[in-house]
């Protein structure tokens, strides 16, 4: 496993281009299962949870064709996927349990083929993460579901129904699979209580192109009048308001000032609102945002993770970071998942100083400076906070467990690198 070696103290300057958004690109690339013609998705980030789901469809059949080309002044990958018949309609535990977000081919498979059997990927070191929204929305779409060793079995007789649906929770898995479901089923889905984050905004762009009828989009409650047929489109897929927002901390902890090229700044509304009490001055330009903290002094604020527009729970690890060494007192409540201050004790061991109080607040008392140290991850985002806390602590951080990150953030050092960080991988044979 990769190591990052950082040695901190240098404050970032420059430009940072960010890729096309993992969490849109997820759906969107299931969202092809639902037609038998090729679908071509633009602006796909290098990720190995992208690789990973390639993996589990070309093991249903579908056919992939790859290409590198550079879109919005950086490399991207533009990826045909083209399904005319399934080989399988099985998603696996081996695939499943690599990277959660296969389940997205539940609610197309069974929607376009009627039979799905999909590995329950399980909770995750963020929490439980129960699937059971998206399982009773199907089945009151008339499917027929089992779990059976592990698997959901899932099945319709004929067409799925369109059914009037209130979630208990505005999941963001459970809008988009059942959006999915909800295209090709015999008459009108209404989804209340839908999750309105940008990257279903951009599913339903794409999905409305391949032929669906969906209104609502940014909205709670989404309307499907279903479709007898979708066909293949070309669509580009948005940019990554959660690494954009990652950078922008960055450019923050450090004292630097950084471009951020490809961003909407209104997909960052929360956050941009914290950075600027923070003391961060933050400007939108053509195509992004100017992240400027040169002649900041950092003021701790407080965080509440909630559903878009909301401050978004994956950003909570990294402005807890930046909390670390602003002046005073931040607390920082945790509402979507039960489990997520596992950064917490890695960013003490580097002289933060944070108390948790049971499972969804923690009080940040800002500190003069961190002292870097060997740290470990747990997760994804958690990753990148110990990687900015390790950009301002005094001597060389290690971050171990790398390949959280290559799950989520492109060419993570080169970008670093670019503008002016002394960070570099350490290989290590598998
Ligand atoms: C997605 C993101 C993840 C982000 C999360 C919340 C992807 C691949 N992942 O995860 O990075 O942290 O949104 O913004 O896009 N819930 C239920 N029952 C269900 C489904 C969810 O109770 O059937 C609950 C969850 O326990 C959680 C909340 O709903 O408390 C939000 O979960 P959800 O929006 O579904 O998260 P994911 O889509 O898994």
């Amino acid at each position: 496993m990769d190591k990052i070696k950082i040695i901190g103290g240098n404050p970032l300057f420059g430009k940072v281009y960010i890729s096309g958004a993992k969490n849109t690109a997820l759906p969107i690339i299931c969202a092809g299962l639902l037609t038998d013609e090729p679908v071509t998705i633009q602006n796909i980030p290098f990720l190995s949870d992208i690789k990973s789901l390639n993996a589990l469809l070309l093991q249903l059949g579908t056919q992939i064709e790859e290409k590198t080309e550079e879109r919005n002044g950086h490399l991207t990958q533009t990826i045909t996927y083209h399904t005319p018949e399934p080989t399988s309609l099985i998603a696996p535990y081996d695939y499943v349990r690599k990277m959660r977000a296969s389940y997205y081919v539940l609610g197309p498979l069974l929607a376009k083929y009627g039979h799905v059997e999909l590995s329950l990927p399980g909770g995750c070191a963020i929490g439980a993460r129960p699937m059971d929204i998206h399982l009773t929305s199907l089945e009151q779409m008339g499917a027929h579901i089992e779990i059976k060793n592990g698997y959901v079995v899932a099945d319709t007789a004929g067409r799925l129904k369109g059914a009037h649906i209130t979630f208990h929770s505005a999941s963001v898995g459970a809008t988009c699979n059942i959006l999915m479901a909800a295209t090709l089923a015999e008459g009108t889905t209404v989804i209340e209580n839908a999750a309105k984050e940008p990257e279903i905004a951009d599913l339903i762009d794409i999905l409305n192109k391949m032929g669906a009828n969906i209104e609502g989009a940014n909205t709670s409650t989404l309307t499907v009048h279903g479709v007898d047929k979708l066909h293949g489109v070309t669509h580009e897929i948005i940019n990554d308001r959660i690494e954009a927002g990652s950078y922008a901390v960055a450019a923050a902890i450090t004292k630097g000032r950084l471009e951020l090229i490809n961003v909407r700044a209104e997909h960052l509304q929360s956050p941009i609102d914290i950075l600027r009490k923070t003391g961060v001055t933050v400007e939108p330009t053509d195509n992004g945002i100017i992240v400027d903290a040169q002649n900041a002094t950092l003021v701790g604020q407080d965080i509440y993770t909630d559903y878009y527009p909301g401050f978004p729970t994956d950003l909570q690890a990294q402005f807890m970071a930046l909390m670390c060494i602003a002046n005073g007192a931040a607390m920082v409540t945790e509402s979507i998942w039960e489990n997520r201050f596992m950064h917490v004790p890695e960013l003490m061991r580097m002289g933060a100083n944070i108390n948790v109080h049971g499972h969804a607040s923690a009080i940040v008392r800002g500190v003069d400076k961190l002292s870097a140290a060997p740290v470990m991850s747990t997760d994804l985002r958690a990753s990148f906070a110990l990687i900015l806390a390790g950009l301002v602590a005094e001597g060389e951080t290690i971050v171990n467990r790398v390949y959280h990150l290559d799950r989520g953030y492109e060419c993570l050092e080169e970008k670093f690198k670019a503008v002016g960080a002394n960070i570099e991988r350490i290989k290590e044979p598998d």
